[in-house]
């Protein structure tokens, strides 16, 4: 069965071009990948003929109820958990703020000082400064209701939180630790295991979640390993479509509901599923487990191929890469690029059809600061915020698109009359490892 899926469409695999992103070279992965061939096969059925309500006992019921039970299967797989600790969603945000409200309003509940109204009654949530909003709006507006207070641990200027400041800023009353597994950005792997072991020593009950939003297709996700008790993973960032994502919630954690309604999710989350979508999102996860380490290992040489060619070609003096310097300690599709001098805004507006990729996270790219907040976190500098490119590869990228967008970028550099002098193209600094 599973090689089904892989063998059904050979040329449709991990590097193959894709017909419909021909024209605009597609380096955005991070805000949105495209529904792979796979994934779009395994959702036909469901568009039309199996159409029943999974809830239904009759035959066309059981068809989709198969196919909603095998979706959780496979999401399962994926991150090493139960089939019953799977429950779904619609989006990454409704999995984060689910975590969110529901470890705050579980612990409200079960809580004498509930009533309480002073602030050193509530409960209190740990998060970083770098979360996506699906997190940090979520904690603002839950605190400015009165339901709990926060603390947003800082990062360094790698992007990368500290075990040490998330057990420092545990209180007493701390009920959650909300740490992202991957940075949308930047692309920093955060240290996960050793937070959540951490706090299980330091603060027994504490419950820990993480939004592996952006982690899911490129690197490893295990739940045991990771030692969490709710993990966010998020269907269109590896390769199933908009609108579907899930919750890890760890057999025995008490959390309550977001959507109350019907029995779905085990009574965890009413509405009647979303069965086309859910087929797609089993179909990625089960693509991502089997092409694991062949994913990676492409993502990752596009994306030194993408570093070594922008760094050959600008101004090495007016180029920074931001993120970990570790490789181990960063998404193998991650390119954060900062040039000073540059507007990243204007460049990418010049090359909108030529070009997809991001200045700063494409949630917030539209109504937010100049400047991200997990740039201004990470403390860079604003002549070199500014000038930051996201480019993020995926399964699908190719070389040919990867030495087109260096040719469209440092083209678009040299209207914007960025100075290239003489050391622009010298060979000596064309080391894509020289810089992360
Ligand atoms: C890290 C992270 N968390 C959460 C989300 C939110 O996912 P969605 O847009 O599906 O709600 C995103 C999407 O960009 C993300 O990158």
């Amino acid at each position: 069965m599973e090689q089904q899926l892989v063998q059904q469409l050979p040329s449709t695999g991990v590097g193959s071009k894709l017909p419909h992103l021909a024209e605009c070279v597609y380096l955005d992965y991070n805000a949105t990948t495209p529904i792979y061939p796979e994934v779009s096969e395994a959702m036909k059925p469901y568009i039309y003929e199996l159409f029943g309500n999974p809830s239904s006992v009759h035959a066309y019921g059981q068809q989709t109820r198969a196919a909603v039970d095998k979706a959780r299967q496979q999401v399962a797989g994926l991150i090493n958990c139960s089939p019953d600790e799977v429950a779904f969603t619609s989006c990454g945000t409704e999995s984060d703020n689910w975590a969110l409200w529901g470890a705050v309003m579980a612990r409200r509940g079960s809580s004498s000082s509930s009533s309480s109204s002073s602030q050193q009654g509530l409960p209190h949530v740990v998060t970083s400064q770098i979360e996506h909003p699906a997190v940090t709006a979520c904690l603002r507006s839950m605190a400015e209701q009165g339901l709990c207070t926060f603390t947003a641990v800082p990062v360094d200027s790698q992007g990368l939180i500290s075990v040490t400041d998330v057990v420092s800023a545990l209180t007493p009353n701390t009920v959650l630790v909300s740490i992202m597994h991957s940075n949308n950005e930047v692309g920093s792997l955060q240290p996960v295991a050793a937070i959540a072991a951490a706090v299980r020593q330091a603060a027994p009950g504490c419950l820990v979640h993480s939004d592996a939003a952006q982690s899911m297709g490129k690197v490893a996700v295990d739940v045991q390993q990771l030692g969490v008790d709710l993990l966010t993973l998020v269907g269109h960032k590896f390769g199933a479509p908009k609108g579907v994502a899930a919750l890890y919630i760890r057999q025995g954690v008490q959390l309550a509901n977001l959507l109350s309604g019907g029995s779905q999710e085990r009574g965890r989350r009413g509405g009647t599923e979303n069965v086309l979508l859910l087929a797609g999102l089993g179909a990625a996860a089960e693509l991502a487990q089997l092409e694991a380490d062949a994913t990676a290992a492409h993502m990752r040489s596009m994306r030194d191929r993408l570093a070594a060619g922008l760094l050959a070609a600008l101004p090495r003096h007016l180029v920074r890469i931001n993120g970990p310097q570790d490789s181990a300690l960063q998404l193998p599709n991650t390119l954060s690029i900062s040039v000073k001098g540059l507007s990243a805004p204007s460049l990418l507006q010049m090359l909108a059809q030529k070009l997809a990729a991001s200045a700063g996270a494409a949630c917030h790219s539209s109504h937010g600061p100049a400047v991200s907040p997990v740039l201004q976190a990470m403390r860079l500098h604003p002549d070199y915020a500014v000038g930051t490119l996201r480019l993020s590869t995926g399964r699908h990228t190719t070389a040919d698109e990867v030495d087109r967008a260096v040719t469209l970028i440092v083209g678009a550099a040299r209207k914007q009359g960025l100075e290239f002098g003489s050391s622009g193209s010298s060979s000596d600094t064309a080391n894509g490892t020289a810089a992360h």
